[in-house]
C-alpha cells in the first residue's frame, strides 16, 4: 500500500509540472506581448509591425517581425539587451544595456517573440 502511495504521488507530481509550466508560459508571452506593444515600456510597437499588429508611431524604422519562432531564445535576448552587438548601426536602441527593460521583461519579451511565426 505505501509503494502505490508513493507511485500515485511520483505520477500526481510528473503530471502537475508540465501543467504549471505550461501556465508560466502563457503568462510570460501575456506580459511580453504589453511589453511589445506599450508605449513608455518596450514600445517596440512604434517600430516593428508583428502577428497582425501594425505600426503605431512614426515607424518604418524597423522591419516586420517575422518567423521569430525559429530564433534561439539567446539571439532573441541579445538583440533585445543590444542590438550593436550583431549590428554595429543598428537603428534600434539597446533596451536591457540603457537600463529601460530589466532581466525579467526581457525575457517575457523573448516569450513574446518565440510566438511570432
Ligand atoms: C527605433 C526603432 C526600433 C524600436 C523602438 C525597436 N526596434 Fe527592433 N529593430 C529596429 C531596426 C532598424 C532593426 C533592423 C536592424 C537590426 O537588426 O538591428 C530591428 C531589428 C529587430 C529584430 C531582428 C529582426 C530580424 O528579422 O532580423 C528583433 C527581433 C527586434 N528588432 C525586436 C524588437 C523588440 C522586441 C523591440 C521592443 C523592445 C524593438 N525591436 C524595438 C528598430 C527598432
Amino acid at each position: 500500500m505505501q509503494q502505490i502511495k508513493h507511485w500515485l504521488l511520483a505520477a500526481a507530481v510528473g503530471l502537475s509540472l508540465p501543467v504549471a509550466a505550461t501556465a508560466g508560459t502563457a503568462d510570460l508571452v501575456k506580459e511580453g506581448e504589453k511589453i511589445f506593444t506599450t508605449k513608455n515600456l518596450g514600445n517596440c510597437l512604434s517600430c516593428h509591425a508583428a502577428n497582425g499588429k501594425k505600426i503605431d508611431g512614426p515607424g518604418s524604422l524597423g522591419p516586420k517581425l517575422t518567423g521569430l519562432s525559429v530564433w534561439p531564445k539567446k539571439a532573441l535576448y541579445d538583440k533585445i539587451y543590444d542590438p550593436y552587438t550583431t549590428n554595429p548601426i543598428s537603428a534600434m536602441p539597446p533596451f536591457g544595456k540603457n537600463g529601460w527593460l530589466d532581466d525579467h521583461q526581457i525575457q517575457a519579451l523573448v516569450a513574446y517573440l518565440k510566438t511570432i511565426h
